[in-house]
């Protein structure tokens, strides 16, 4: 794949919330794993653990938590945070994981210096792997402390920092355009003259 191809590739993922009944085999899931586990880490602690959840029936008892989890999450927000969430139009609107063939809940060891970066970073890499099978996810971060390790049977001091559904998604949902800010608007260029915008930078070379 070219750099282009690559960037072009990135472009192309998109967050999916709805899915379709369609099989995922577990050899997939373990390269999307794998894709995951290669991400850097603080001095190489790959403070990580993945739990997969296939179908079934635990998957309401998850999406139920969840659910009072984001009810407290949006009731207990301080004011500013309720202005952001309404500016940006997040709401309470469940992902409906339900269907999708693999739910992984990706579990980090807090304990760890680096820890934060690292498990994000693993993230990313995951996220990208399930886009490049053609397959799909959405990250979803509820807050769901020790009950949630407990219905699962792991350990409690681990922490959950993200479920992904993991799936083919539903060819008819509709897609909300998503633009990203072109990066040179995000970037100060720092030289010798000081701090300038690209532009700037551009017009003086
Ligand atoms: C940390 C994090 C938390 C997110 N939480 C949610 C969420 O709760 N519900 C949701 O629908 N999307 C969630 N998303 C997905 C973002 O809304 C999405 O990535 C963003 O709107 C850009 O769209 P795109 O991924 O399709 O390019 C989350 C993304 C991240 C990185």
């Amino acid at each position: 794949m070219s750099p282009a191809e690559h960037l072009a590739f990135l472009k192309s993922r998109r967050s999916r919330r709805y899915y379709s009944n369609a099989d995922v085999p577990l050899r997939v899931v373990e390269r999307i794993l794998e894709a995951g586990s290669q991400a850097p880490s603080g001095a190489n602690s790959q403070p990580w653990q993945f739990v997969l959840i296939p179908r079934g029936p635990h998957r309401q008892a998850i999406q139920e938590m969840c659910a009072v989890a984001d009810l407290h999450f949006h009731e207990t927000a301080p004011k500013w945070l309720k202005d952001w969430l309404k500016h940006h139009n997040v709401s309470t609107e469940k992902i409906y994981f339900d269907k999708a063939a693999w739910l992984l809940a990706v579990f980090s060891q807090r304990d760890l210096p680096y820890w934060l970066p690292s498990v994000w970073l693993c993230i990313a890499n995951i996220i990208n792997q399930i886009e490049a099978e053609d397959l799909h996810t959405v990250v979803y971060t509820p807050t769901l402390g020790k009950p949630f390790c407990e219905l699962l049977g792991v350990d409690t001091s681990w922490s959950c920092q993200a479920l992904l559904p993991i799936g083919v998604a539903d060819p008819d949902e509709h897609m909300q355009p998503r633009p990203r800010i072109p990066a040179r608007e995000k970037t100060l260029i720092f030289d010798d003259e000081g701090i300038a915008t690209w532009e700037e930078f551009e017009a003086e070379a």
